[in-house]
């Protein structure tokens, strides 16, 4: 049987894609990747990956973001995805879209949510005295950063932090979280059911968290 597939959509950096990449390269995460899709032609993300699975388009060239939405998303059903990952992708994705791909299409946000939901993230924390931040992996429905958390991970807020500091600190747990949490995803044992997470058919009721092997736990079983 061949690997589930994993689209991504960035539209920057892309060191959580390059996360996934690594994690499928060292046989960590049994999974292909479907393709990578951009709102911006200019991403470094785009080149992480061979040309024939790059795909972008400016919404601006398009008659409307529905028009857009509706490309993007053929685009991606047609990767053969199974799994769709925003990873800085810093558009709003419109209901459509997220219906198409309903219960498998995932968001990595660098906050410990619902806390700090949207932009701007690290400072919030830092503004609001928080002890802890982190990052939260959870399924994408329309209202923003709001659907149900699959997974986090966290640390603590050292006196004297910066939120450049803190974001570096939190996107090296990202880049950690994100492949634990593919892997998962990739098999077979994750699933979302009127806003709840189930974990081998059961409701998940706290967020996973990643334990000192870079696992998630509680788990009822590991991921072999
Ligand atoms: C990450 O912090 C992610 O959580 C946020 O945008 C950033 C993307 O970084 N949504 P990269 O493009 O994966 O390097």
């Amino acid at each position: 049987m061949s690997h589930p597939r994993i689209a991504v959509l960035a539209s920057g950096r892309g060191s959580n894609l390059q996360a996934i990449l690594d994690a499928i390269a060292s046989g960590a995460l049994r999974a292909r990747l479907a393709g990578v899709f951009s709102d911006r032609p200019q991403a470094a993300a785009l080149h992480r990956v061979p040309a024939a699975l790059r795909w972008s388009a400016k919404p601006a060239s398009f008659e409307s973001r529905d028009a857009y939405e509706q490309a993007l998303g053929d685009a991606i059903a047609a990767s053969g995805a199974d799994w769709i990952v925003c990873a800085g992708y810093m558009r709003i994705l419109g209901d459509a879209l997220i219906q198409r791909f309903a219960g498998r299409m995932l968001n990595i946000h660098p906050s410990l949510l619902p806390r700090h939901r949207g932009l701007g993230t690290h400072a919030a924390a830092l503004a609001a005295g928080d002890a802890e931040h982190g990052c939260s992996v959870h399924f994408v429905i329309p209202e923003l950063d709001a659907g149900t958390v699959i997974a986090q991970a966290r640390l603590a807020i050292a006196p004297g932090e910066t939120p450049e500091r803190l974001a570096q600190r939190v996107l090296a747990l990202e880049h950690l979280l994100l492949p634990a949490t593919l892997k998962l995803a990739v098999s077979g044992r994750l699933a979302e059911r009127g806003g709840t997470a189930l974990v081998d058919g059961q409701p998940m009721f706290t967020p996973l968290t990643l334990d000192s092997t870079n696992g998630l736990a509680p788990l009822p079983r590991p991921i072999p």
